[in-house]
């Protein structure tokens, strides 16, 4: 059987955790391979929510594998957190069934810490807007070499002395830099300690896991534009959201990734700051946010809405290789008279067919739209193409077009359901 990668096409919220839930049936192991829980993925199974921040959203399919691969950042304390929160529903969250890998990097208090400092430390302009969830600081001492890995908390004598050294150069930091207190290395390890414990019997070798498993689901986190690498630098996340790091965040050949399927909303949002060309800040923005729910899953905060922007869509498609869309929320869009789709951008004086690649360069394009014709029913029910307004099959068959991919999913609600 193929394996498949799901992935956030736009600026993260598309939808990837309901979909990889629909997917998990066909699964036997699904990998988060980056970000950590800067993430929220929500998933609805017969009307009851579930939001996931680390473990992989296939947790509610008794049976099927949950691994956390090397290329996450995994916060202990909100791990444990979660598990809780599982089993008191009645999930089973055994090491049997859920794998970290020995090399995940770890994010420990001071990452927090420093990414609050951090962040309070910039002008309003400056600031990314980050979840504030040692995100970035962790992947930063992961590429210095200086970081701790949760194979590190099966030794405790090692896991001391490395918390010990990288506190030296951050408490400089702290105290001469931020302002704040110094951060006591004894304290973090007391405190740790606890977690570290729980979480000894949960790590493995989650390459190996992969390689045992007939059918992978890979759940990417963020979204293609928050991507370190090609995203809108410098307000991105610190990971690499594309396909590609799929394989390399988990262990396994690019060779295993079959069916590639990106994530679409219906329309665009983004949460924190950045360039957003097709934003809208008028009626049409409030009823996507109000219509939509659009608050973030970790965070709570609003979500900024607006068209969608079939610029950004190339692009990602271009990046990650999509054998497939999954349209969603397309719901969200009935009632509204007319649908506009960004087709290109004006930027300087000319028409570009994808974002600019200089730094901060999407903050000084003009939307080119086109516009269709809006729909008034209530689709929420639709199970087939058959089911859709006219005006909605010509929005969804327009997409297909300038992207130049086909659309396998279509969802009309926030339940595992209500999807064809
Ligand atoms: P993720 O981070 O990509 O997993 O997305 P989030 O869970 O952060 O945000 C997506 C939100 O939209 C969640 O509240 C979902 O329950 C909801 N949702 C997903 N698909 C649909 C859909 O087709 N229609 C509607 N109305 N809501 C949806
Ligand atoms: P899911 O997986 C939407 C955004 C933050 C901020 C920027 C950097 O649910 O789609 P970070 O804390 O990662 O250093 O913040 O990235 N961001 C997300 N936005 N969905 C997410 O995840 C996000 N994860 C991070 O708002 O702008
Ligand atoms: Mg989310």
């Amino acid at each position: 059987m193929s394996n498949m990668v799901v992935f956030g096409s736009q600026w993260g919220d598309e939808g990837k955790g309901k979909v990889v839930d629909m997917l998990a049936e066909k699964a036997d192991a699904i990998v988060r391979f980056q970000g950590g829980n800067n993430a929220g993925h929500t998933l609805v199974v017969d009307g009851e929510q579930c939001i996931l921040h680390l473990i992989p959203s296939g947790i509610l399919h008794p049976g099927k594998q949950c691994l956390i691969g090397n290329g996450v950042v995994l916060d202990p304390f909100v791990f444990c957190e979660e598990l809780d929160k599982l089993a008191a529903k009645g999930v089973d969250v055994s090491p049997t069934r859920v794998m970290i890998s020995k090399k995940t990097h770890v994010i420990m208090p001071y990452h927090c810490l420093m990414d609050a400092a951090r962040e309070s430390s910039k002008s309003e302009d400056g600031k990314i807007g980050t979840t504030g969830r040692g995100i970035g600081p962790c992947y930063e001492d992961k590429m210095n070499r200086c970081g701790i890995r949760a194979g590190d908390f099966a030794d405790p004598e090692l896991l001391k002395g490395k918390i010990a050294k990288a506190l030296e150069e951050k408490n400089v930091l702290f105290q001469h830099l931020y302002g704040t207190e110094p951060v006591d290395a004894q304290a973090v390890f007391d405190k740790v300690m606890p977690v570290a414990e729980r979480l000894v019997p949960y790590l493995g070798d989650v390459s190996s896991a992969i390689q045992a498993a007939d059918c992978v689901l890979f759940e990417g986190a963020q979204g293609t534009h928050l991507d370190i690498d090609h995203g809108t630098y410098p307000f991105v996340t610190s990971s690499n959201t594309v396909t590609a790091n799929a394989a390399s965040g988990s262990g396994c050949s690019p060779r295993e990734l079959d069916r590639i399927i990106a994530i679409v909303k219906a329309y665009t949002t983004r949460v924190g700051s950045g360039p957003f060309p097709t934003e809208l800040t008028d009626a049409d923005g409030d009823y996507l946010q109000s219509q939509g729910h659009e608050f973030g899953a970790t965070t709570g905060r609003k979500r900024r809405c607006g068209w969608l922007d079939l610029v950004v869509l190339k692009e990602s498609a271009r990046l990650n290789g999509p054998t497939e869309l999954a349209i969603t929320k397309l719901d969200v869009l009935s009632g509204l008279k007319e649908v506009k789709l960004c087709v290109g951008y004006k930027y300087k004086g000319e028409t570009v067919a994808y974002p600019p690649q200089e730094q901060n360069g999407m903050a000084y394009v003009t939307p080119v739209y086109e516009t269709l014709p809006g729909w008034d029913e209530d689709i929420t029910g639709a199970r087939s193409w058959d089911d859709l307004p006219g005006n909605a099959v010509r929005y969804l068959k327009r997409i297909e077009e300038i992207s130049g991919v086909r659309i396998g999913i279509v969802s009309v609600g926030p339940d595992r359901v209500q999807t064809f």
